[in-house]
């Protein structure tokens, strides 16, 4: 590890990289191993590899469990959890989705491969997140389902939400794949709405490699998925639902995430720490404002985002260039935001002003198992490194522009 004593120091101008290895926005839970391999081995003894092996069942069981739902199904991808349960819910002969822009880089391609178009809703400026107020105005005769995705700090409007879906009589299904540890004053998530749809991927709270899975109270709904995810059929060759393919999460999979779940409670204790460790050494820097958890109910703090307010003397642009040289590598959050990226597929077009505005703003900074309270406490030192030699590496940087 470089410090930092001059502006030539900073690797973006030649000098040497502060971290060898990168500390990166994605969780990447190494949860223990030996637990890993003692799942492994149920379905390396059972020689079942996939096809709803051991693992998947005891998987399944325990997320029910974990969210208090009543059932639980795993599939391959969260996206194509929630492609597949948009399929089922979405109100047959309607042709629109309301979803936030300011959300998961892939959203509208899960709207695409369902053929529903996107109608783009506002988020509230103080949470990030989309509410029955920015929905509402999104409602109309050719409206499918409601999309309510959380944001990644704190939970979106969730009763409210509920409320339009049964007011409007329009299904509900949340993407909670970044709440999925969190609660609120109405309870855990997982059971709201008609469906929740999570992610196993690395970088989540629950690493199974890669994965997903639906939680839902509903009987119906969760037996045609069970099927959908498997080819569509019952038995060999009876097709018993429209709309089946290969969606299942696999044997080794499945072992990597209930390795994981065991692991939860104490990796959110762990990224309490680092949160608070950011929160404590933030406060010495007026410019930047650090998105706040919830406290009063149970949040998975896993990660940080932060705003660049107005007299932060850096662009963004800049700023996540000198941190990523670095190998700090933040990111810009959620930007840009889906409805001023171009696409192949069809969308309601729709003018949203507060989320141009919240896109410009806010960066995700390294967070996660690999990152060390030690890490945050060097990130923290460089942005403020960068905040106080600002002038000069303004002028270096357009000096670099030029050249
Ligand atoms: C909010 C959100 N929804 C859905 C997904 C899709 O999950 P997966 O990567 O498991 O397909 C992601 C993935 O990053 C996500 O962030």
């Amino acid at each position: 590890m470089d410090k930092k004593n001059k502006i030539e120091d900073l690797a973006i101008f030649g000098g040497k990289s502060f971290f060898v290895i990168p500390k990166s926005t994605s969780n990447l839970l190494q949860p223990d191993f030996e637990k890993f391999m003692g799942y492994s081995k149920l379905f390396l003894d059972q020689h079942q590899y996939t096809n709803n092996g051991p693992n998947v069942k005891l998987l399944e069981q325990r997320l029910a469990a974990f969210h208090q739902t009543e059932y639980c199904i795993s599939f391959c991808s969260g996206f194509w959890a929630i492609a597949l349960t948009i399929s089922v819910l979405a109100l047959k002969g309607k042709t629109e989705i309301v979803m936030p822009s300011l959300t998961y880089r892939r959203m509208a391609d899960i709207a695409a491969w369902v053929k529903l178009k996107p109608h783009f809703c506002e988020v509230e400026p103080e949470t990030l997140a989309m509410s029955a107020a920015t929905v509402l105005p999104c409602i109309n005769e050719n409206t499918a389902l409601i999309l309510g995705v959380h944001p990644i700090v704190n939970c979106c409007d969730i009763d409210g939400l509920v409320a339009l879906s049964k007011e409007k009589n329009i299904p509900l299904l949340f993407d909670s794949v970044e709440s999925v540890y969190e609660s609120t004053t109405s309870g855990k998530v997982g059971s709201f709405g008609h469906a929740e749809g999570f992610s196993l991927h690395a970088c989540k709270l629950m690493n199974g490699f890669g994965g997903g899975y639906i939680t839902t109270n509903d009987a119906s709904l969760a037996r045609q998925l069970a099927l959908m995810r498997g080819f569509g059929f019952e038995e060999i060759d009876k097709i018993v639902v429209h709309g089946g393919m290969n969606a299942k999460l696999n044997e080794i999979h499945a072992a990597m995430a209930l390795a994981s779940l065991d692991d939860v409670d104490e990796q959110v204790v762990r990224n309490r720490q680092r949160y608070h460790t950011y929160k404590r050494l933030l406060t010495d820097i007026s410019t930047i404002r650090l998105l706040e958890f919830d406290e009063s109910h149970r949040a998975g703090y896993k990660n940080i985002v932060v705003e660049l307010l107005d007299d932060w003397p850096l662009s963004r642009a800049d700023t996540i260039s000198i941190l990523n040289a670095e190998k700090i590598l933040a990111r810009a959050y959620y930007s840009p935001p889906l409805h001023q990226k171009s696409m192949k597929f069809a969308y309601v077009p729709t003018d949203l002003p507060v989320t141009d505005m919240l896109a410009e703003r806010f960066l995700n900074l390294p967070c996660g198992h690999l990152v060390s309270n030690d890490d945050v406490a060097d990130i923290v030192s460089m942005l403020r490194f960068i905040s106080n030699n600002a002038s000069q590496i303004n002028d270096r940087l357009r000096e670099k522009d030029v050249n």
